[in-house]
């Protein structure tokens, strides 16, 4: 994965802009990153560095220059280790041209090893330099874009990539299966891996579609259909348009904390950005069909498992709800015409998702995307989508994009219980006014949360191998509570039932060890669950509880609301508690080493 930004404009703009952009993109890659650019005499230029971008942006000078035409790039290190000349924009041989890349190339040694017979130099261990040895015969040709609908014909993978030539002010683009945009300015065109990192520079977006090749100039851009090499007419237009300061830290120490703090505001966001038209439909698709699958990765998978106690008591619809990685080898068989995917993704570029939705439309399937990313892949690919809304998130832990999924599928699960004759109207009012007071009571009583957690963190020192439990709509929560661990703390964690504990896993629990109880929601658990906090208080272990209703020393209590809204109550406790050890063990936050925010190759 890889994040790809620039702009080709009539008059010079500065650097920043570049640097800006891709501040704006390290969510897609933080291993390092560079930039190429045209200077006043048409000749190339190329910077870069392994690091990350807010490390390293003095070291390749990115705010120092200034050009009509420059292209950028912040990379996720998949293919090659984190170093300097692994990082882009990559060149050919006569570094007549720089490309930049996002994806991957399938069977890259064998292109390799055939350019390398016709004489080419390697200078990184990348897959994706093929494509710029590729491109060598093309630089100084007029008719560029031809030779680059060849390069998406012939090159299997999935890709994305932005390429510009010495002496041509253009900037050449091309999709084959990973996203791009092209941002409409007043003081030009813009090119990026998503819609928001445009926000301040373009009004509006054009979506480029799978297998897409574009040339852009200062007063126009034309984009070609591979297959057919015909111009594309119609693209797919949004407006881009996010409140001010959206990507700085406002004063935070880092964004997954600053994300949770803007969690009751995205809620208020999801409500407000759900249609009642496109609910409708999506309600309408899932109450017809024959079977219904989630299928998501992460923590939207876990969002995933909570939306099944929604459809089951809203609706009275059984989903299955499975990884997108596994659906390929596991539900297939039983899809087909009359089968509805509920394909959630936050980003909406996981490869998993995006794979599995591709083979069940091919069986016959709809698809109900719901995701944060509007143009994203998921979108164009689902018959109807639904936005959460959350605003971006840079962090890779995610936090308010968990809560605001929950609460879209909640509203769709509603909808559909209208649908299916389940509850009324007056039942989805009161979902919605039950989320609004939500939100506001998070909002005065998020930093006293904060504190609680904080205050525990403080007072225990033994932060590894920790059970995360609890039961009932609850229980997926423990499972991304223990992810969150994973991610912010970076240690190891496992999201447990309730009643499984005791068949088994108890036997790792002796004194100091850290277990976490959810309180389960559920009446009927709660005769377990108090047998469980006796059994773990008598083994001296190390006990915290998340709680909504009890105080104490080890217990941080969250705020009241109904069932449905419980995960969401909950989750923030316990993303707060992560954070913090996460802080305190020096962990960094935002990146932790190895993982992207989203899998998209
Ligand atoms: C990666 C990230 C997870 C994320 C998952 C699904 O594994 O590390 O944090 O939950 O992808 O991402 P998505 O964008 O599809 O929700």
């Amino acid at each position: 994965m890889g994040g790809i930004f620039g702009f080709v404009s009539k008059d010079k703009l500065p650097g920043k802009v570049l640097f800006e952009g891709l501040r704006r993109l390290i969510y897609r890659g933080y291993d390092g990153a560079g930039y190429a650019y045209l200077d006043d005499k048409g000749k190339l230029i190329v910077r870069k560095k392994a690091g990350h971008i807010e490390r390293i942006w003095r070291d390749i000078g990115i705010t120092e220059i200034s050009s009509k035409v420059a292209v950028a790039h912040t990379r996720y290190a998949s293919r090659g280790w984190p170093k300097d000349n692994n990082t882009h924009p990559l060149q050919d041989c006569k570094e007549s041209l720089a490309i930049v890349v996002d994806g991957i190339i399938k069977d890259y040694e064998v292109i390799r090893d055939d350019l390398i017979r016709e004489g080419h130099k390697f200078a990184s261990t990348t897959d994706a330099e093929v494509l710029a040895h590729l491109l060598e015969p093309v630089s100084g040709k007029e008719k560029k874009i031809e030779n680059i609908i060849g390069i998406g014909r012939t090159v299997d993978g999935v890709y994305a990539f932005a390429v510009l030539f010495q002496g041509d002010n253009r900037l050449y683009v091309l999709t084959h299966g990973q996203p791009l945009v092209i941002g409409i300015g007043q003081r030009g065109f813009f090119i990026s891996s998503d819609i928001p990192s445009l926000h301040g520079f373009a009004a509006e977006a054009a979506v480029l579609g799978d297998n897409m090749a574009g040339v852009i100039s200062q007063d126009e851009f034309k984009v070609y259909d591979i297959l057919t090499g015909g111009e594309v007419k119609q693209l797919i237009r949004k407006r881009v348009k996010y409140p001010a300061g959206l990507w700085d830290k406002a004063g935070y120490p880092h964004y997954m904390l600053k994300e949770i703090y803007e969690i009751p505001h995205a809620l208020r966001q999801t409500i407000n950005g759900l249609m009642d038209k496109y609910l409708r439909l999506a309600a309408m698709i899932i109450q017809g069909a024959k079977n219904a699958y989630v299928i998501a990765n992460g923590t939207s998978l876990h969002a995933g498992l909570v939306s099944l106690y929604y459809f089951a008591d809203l609706a009275k619809i059984d989903l299955e709800v499975v990884s997108a990685a596994e659906f390929p080898y596991y539900g297939l068989e039983h899809v087909g015409t009359g089968t509805v995917i509920i394909a959630v993704s936050q980003s909406g570029e996981t490869s998993d998702v995006i794979r599995s939705i591709k083979l069940a439309k091919q069986r016959g399937a709809v698809v109900v995307g719901v995701t944060n990313m509007v143009g994203s892949r998921l979108t164009l690919e689902s018959n109807v989508y639904l936005p959460i809304s959350a605003g971006p998130e840079i962090a890779v832990p995610a936090t308010k994009t968990f809560t605001s999924t929950i609460a879209t599928l909640l509203i769709l699960a509603a909808y559909t219980g209208v649908h299916t004759g389940q509850i009324g109207q007056g039942d989805v009012r009161m979902i919605y006014g039950e989320m609004e007071e939500l939100s506001r009571r998070l909002q005065h009583e998020l930093s006293r949360i904060d504190r609680d957690a904080a205050r525990i963190v403080d007072a225990h020192n033994n932060w590894d191998n920790i059970y995360v439990s609890s039961s009932g709509i609850n229980y997926p929560v423990a499972l991304e509570a223990a992810l969150k661990l994973k991610e912010a703390a970076i240690l190891h964690s496992e999201g447990i039932q309730l009643g499984e504990l005791r068949h088994g896993p108890m036997v790792l629990v002796r004194p100091g060890f850290p277990v976490i109880l959810i309180k389960p929601y559920e009446e009927q658990a709660l005769e377990l669950y108090d047998k469980v906090v006796r059994e773990i208080k008598s083994k001296n272990a190390n006990l915290l509880i998340v709680s909504m209703d009890d105080e104490g020393e080890n217990i941080v209590r969250t705020v009241p609301t109904i069932k449905y809204l419980a995960p969401i109550a909950n989750i923030i406790p316990l993303q707060l508690l992560a954070y913090r050890i996460g802080v305190k063990l020096g962990r960094p936050i935002d990146t932790p080493p190895g993982l992207a925010k989203a899998v998209t190759t």
